[in-house]
């Protein structure tokens, strides 16, 4: 395939397309040992020898991350109050990576982390059912009988109910620790699902979306990329159903 070369350059970070074209126009830039002098040139990017400020720029069309999300963090690319996903990634290739779907701002976990566009779109369709599990601590005694609440569904007012959700009660007290595995995405739903029974969600993780689990490994604010057997797992959920 072929990409323009001041497009290969600003995706790959060298800087903003004005500014890449700027440089281009410098001589900072050589292609196959030649220095460039047309940022509209068409290059073969996984051919074609890029190198800016002598050394050699190489292609990387798409990036996966897990990121284990922070407390205190936004699911977003851009704030100006609060550190953002983007903050953490920093030994990263592509500048326009996002997460895939949100979590609150006090939410920890999973966020899987690409700039598939397609791929993303895939995961966060509703026709697609992805589960989502979360640990929760919950004030309040989390009992049986929320357990059958929330596989039949609860109302937390929108114009239908949830969708069948599995709780699993891990302890119960005053403070009771549950997990709960749902395969829809509304705005603060985990919290609101428990606000529907009367009870109220004091600390939240995403322990998995789909295939991907927390791992193991990983600290709060860590990130790395997902393995190959995890992206062709991903994309299997892609080309199904
Ligand atoms: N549900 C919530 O209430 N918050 C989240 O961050 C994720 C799911």
């Amino acid at each position: 395939m072929a990409i323009r070369l001041d497009k290969f350059l600003s995706e790959m970070g060298a800087g903003t397309r004005s500014e890449v074209k700027k440089y281009i126009r410098a001589g900072l830039v050589t292609v196959d040992g030649i220095p460039a002098k047309k940022p509209e040139l068409k290059i073969d990017e996984q051919q074609t020898k890029v190198c800016f400020r002598g050394k050699e720029l190489s292609y990387v069309a798409y990036e996966y991350y897990l990121f284990y999300k922070p407390a205190g963090c936004v699911s977003a690319t851009e704030d100006n109050l609060h550190k953002t996903v983007m903050d953490y990634l920093t030994d990263v290739r592509r500048k326009d990576l996002f997460p895939v779907g949100r979590l609150d701002i006090d939410t920890e976990g999973l966020l899987f982390i690409t700039n598939d566009g397609a791929l993303a779109h895939e995961l966060l369709s509703p026709a697609k059912h992805v589960e989502k599990t979360y640990y929760a601590k919950v004030e309040g005694h989390v009992t049986e009988d929320d357990v059958n609440l929330f596989k039949k569904g609860v109302d937390i007012g929108e114009d239908v109910p949830t969708k069948p959700a599995k709780l699993v009660v891990l302890s119960e007290g005053d403070i009771s620790e549950v997990e709960l595995t749902i395969t829809e995405g509304k705005f603060h739903q985990v919290k609101r699902m428990f606000e529907a029974v009367g009870k109220k969600v004091i600390y939240l993780k995403r322990l998995s979306m789909g295939n991907l689990t927390l791992p193991k490994d990983l600290a709060p604010g860590e990130y790395r990329p997902l393995t190959k057997q995890e992206l062709e797992h991903l994309r299997n959920i892609q080309h199904t159903k």
